[in-house]
C-alpha cells in the first residue's frame, strides 16, 4: 500500500499542490471537455434520464459506438416514462448490435421500476441508485455525481490510469483499486456544495482519454503535470501497476502430423472456444495431467497406419489461460488415402493460404522436421 504522497506528513508546498489539483482540473476541463451528446452545455444541469441512459450504454462500449445509439434513444424515448412504456421487444431492436444484451433487459426493467416506485424520478443518492436494475456501483456513482452532484468519484479505466500515475501507485491492480479510489477522491472539490464532482469525474475521463492514455502519454499538455510523481520519475507509462497474469495448469496432449506425398491432413476447429474455426492437424483433447497413452488412443482412425512415430520432444505454447505441451506423432499413408470425415488433405506447399495458429506452425514444423 505504500504511495510516497499518502504515506508521509506532506511537505507545505506538495500540500499546497495537491490541494490546488481540483481547481486546475475543473479549469482544464472547461476548456477542453469532450462534446458528448449527453453532456448538457457547461453550466447547465445534466438532465438524470440523458446521464443514466449514456451510463448504461458506456458501460462495455467506448463514447464513439455509443453516440449514435444515444441519439436514436432519445428522439424515440425523450423521457424516462415513454420508455418505461415502450416494449421490451423495441428496446432490444433499438439496441441490437450494441452487444451486451443483458443491459438493454436492465436498461428497460429500470424504466419500469423508476415509473412503478419512484413517481417517474430517479433517485438522487447512490444508495438508491443501486437498488435500480442495472445499475451497480461504479454506475450509480457516475449518475450521482454528473446528475445529482453527489460529492463522489466514479473510478473507471481512464480515471485508474491518470490517478495510478499522478500518486506513482506501486501496488498493482486489481488490489489497488480502494487505494486509487481514496486517492482518486482527493480530487473532488473540498465540499458538496462547491465542488462539481460530475465536472470533476468527467474531467478525469477526458483527460485518461486524450492525454494520459496508455502509450505515449501527452504529459506536456496535462494540467497537474507539476506534480505527478510517475512523470517526475519519467516512468509514467509504467503505470498502473498490474499483477502479473496467473497461468492456468499445463495442459498436455498429442499431435498427429499425416502426411499423404506432399499433402496434409487438417481439420478446422469448431467455431466456438479456443481459436475458433482455425486450422489444425488432427489431435487429443488439451487436458491438465493426461498421459501420453490416454492422448495417443485419440489418433485419427487411417487405413494403412499400423504405428505411429513418435518425434523426439514436445511442442510448448503457452495460451493466455494455460501451458501446453504436445507431443507430436507422424505417420505417412498411401498416395490414395480418403481423409477422415471432417478432416481434408491441403498440399504443404499452400499451408500459408490456411488459417493456422502459432501453435498449429509449430507442430506441423516439428512434425515436418523442419
Ligand atoms: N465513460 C463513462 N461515463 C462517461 C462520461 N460521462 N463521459 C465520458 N466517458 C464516459
Amino acid at each position: 500500500m505504500s504511495s510516497p504522497a499518502l504515506s508521509k506528513t506532506p511537505p507545505r508546498a506538495v500540500a499546497a499542490e495537491a490541494a490546488a489539483r481540483p481547481a486546475l482540473l475543473l479549469a482544464w476541463y472547461d476548456r477542453h471537455r469532450r462534446r458528448l451528446p449527453w453532456r448538457p452545455p457547461a453550466g447547465e444541469r445534466a438532465d438524470p434520464y440523458r446521464v443514466w441512459l449514456s451510463e448504461i450504454m458506456l458501460q462495455q462500449t467506448g463514447v464513439k459506438t455509443v453516440g449514435p445509439y444515444f441519439e436514436k434513444f432519445l428522439a424515440r424515448w425523450p423521457e424516462v416514462e415513454a420508455l418505461g412504456r415502450a416494449s421490451l421487444d423495441d428496446v432490444l431492436r433499438m439496441w441490437a448490435g450494441l452487444g451486451y444484451y443483458s443491459r438493454a433487459r436492465n436498461l428497460h426493467a429500470c424504466a419500469v421500476a423508476v415509473l412503478r416506485d419512484h413517481g417517474g424520478a430517479f433517485p438522487d443518492t447512490e444508495e438508491g441508485l443501486r437498488s435500480l436494475p442495472g445499475i451497480g456501483s461504479y454506475t450509480a456513482a457516475a449518475i450521482a455525481a454528473i446528475a445529482f452532484g453527489r460529492r463522489t468519484m466514479p473510478v473507471d479505466g481512464n480515471i485508474e490510469r491518470v490517478v495510478s500515475r499522478l500518486f506513482a501507485v506501486e501496488e498493482p491492480l486489481p488490489q489497488a483499486k480502494p487505494l486509487i479510489q481514496q486517492l482518486a477522491a482527493t480530487l473532488l472539490g473540498a465540499n458538496e456544495s462547491e465542488s462539481r464532482a460530475g465536472d470533476s469525474a468527467q474531467a478525469l475521463m477526458d483527460l485518461g482519454s486524450s492525454i494520459c492514455t496508455p502509450k505515449k502519454p501527452a504529459c506536456a499538455l496535462c494540467p497537474l503535470n507539476d506534480d505527478c510523481v510517475a512523470r517526475a520519475r519519467g516512468e509514467q507509462e509504467t503505470y498502473p501497476r498490474k499483477a502479473p497474469k496467473k497461468t492456468g495448469a499445463l495442459r498436455r496432449g498429442a499431435a498427429f502430423v499425416v502426411t499423404r506425398g506432399d499433402h496434409l491432413l487438417v481439420r478446422s476447429r469448431p467455431e466456438k472456444g479456443l481459436l475458433g474455426g482455425m486450422t489444425e492437424v488432427p489431435g487429443s483433447d488439451w487436458l491438465a495431467a493426461q498421459d501420453d497413452h490416454a492422448a495417443l488412443q485419440q489418433a485419427p482412425a487411417l487405413k494403412g497406419v499400423a504405428r505411429w512415430h513418435r518425434k523426439a520432444g514436445v511442442v510448448t505454447h503457452v495460451f493466455t489461460h494455460f501451458p501446453l505441451e504436445l507431443a507430436v506423432y507422424t505417420a505417412h499413408v498411401p498416395a490414395r488415402a480418403r481423409a477422415p470425415e471432417g478432416m481434408r488433405w491441403v498440399p504443404v506447399a499452400t499451408l500459408g493460404d490456411e488459417a493456422l495458429p502459432n501453435v498449429m506452425r509449430k507442430v506441423i514444423a516439428h512434425g515436418l522436421g523442419k
